[in-house]
């Protein structure tokens, strides 16, 4: 879950990057969507997987209160799908990702996310600090966060800056591929 703090970073990051498509995975209570929505450009899309629709009456609460909630794609499905399917959506490539769905599945998220990011792409990754536990938690989410931290660090096609907000959130610029 995004926290007010994280929140604001989005907001700032989207703003600074004035994105014409942005992909959330895992949408939650759709606040995080939101802070994101403050910075889409002005005819641009925010797309947002979630495979719990349960969820939805929340976050169309929540959004509701946007006047920019027509820009926002929601996708009932599971994050790797949306990845595995995007071109067919024929949305774009993505200028902006949030990945803040399953933590086990952050390193495959990050393998199909980078065909599809834009020249000047950036994906931010929540959690990457996990609660400064990673050195010695065990279980498949650290495993994966410790996966991704190291494949960050080591990717020379990735610059990256963990931001000391909430969780940790990781500022990934992928430089232009090929
Ligand atoms: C940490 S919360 C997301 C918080 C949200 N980004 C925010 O700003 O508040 C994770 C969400 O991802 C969803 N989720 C988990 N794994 C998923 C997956 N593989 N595909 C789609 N949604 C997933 C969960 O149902 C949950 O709502």
């Amino acid at each position: 879950m995004t926290d007010v703090h994280t929140g604001r970073v989005l907001s700032m990051v989207s703003h600074m990057l004035c994105p014409s498509v942005i992909l959330e995975l895992g949408t939650f209570s759709g606040y995080g969507t939101l802070c994101l929505l403050e910075g889409l450009g002005e005819s641009g899309r925010l797309h947002t997987v979630e495979r719990n629709d349960e969820l939805f009456d929340l976050q169309d609460e929540f959004w509701s209160q946007s006047t920019r909630n027509g820009h926002i794609q929601r996708h009932h499905d599971m994050a790797m799908n949306v990845l595995e399917n995007w071109d067919a959506l024929g949305s774009g490539a993505v200028d902006l990702a949030y990945v803040d769905a399953d933590k086990q599945g952050v390193v495959e998220q990050l393998n199909a996310l980078l065909p599809l990011m834009s020249n000047r792409g950036w994906i931010l990754f929540d959690n990457t600090w996990w609660n400064g536990t990673l050195a010695e938690a065990t279980g498949p989410k650290p495993d994966a966060l410790r996966e991704l931290n190291a494949r960050l660090k080591s990717d020379p096609g990735l610059l990256t800056t963990t931001l000391p907000v909430g969780d940790g959130l990781s500022a990934v610029r992928v430089l232009p591929r090929g």
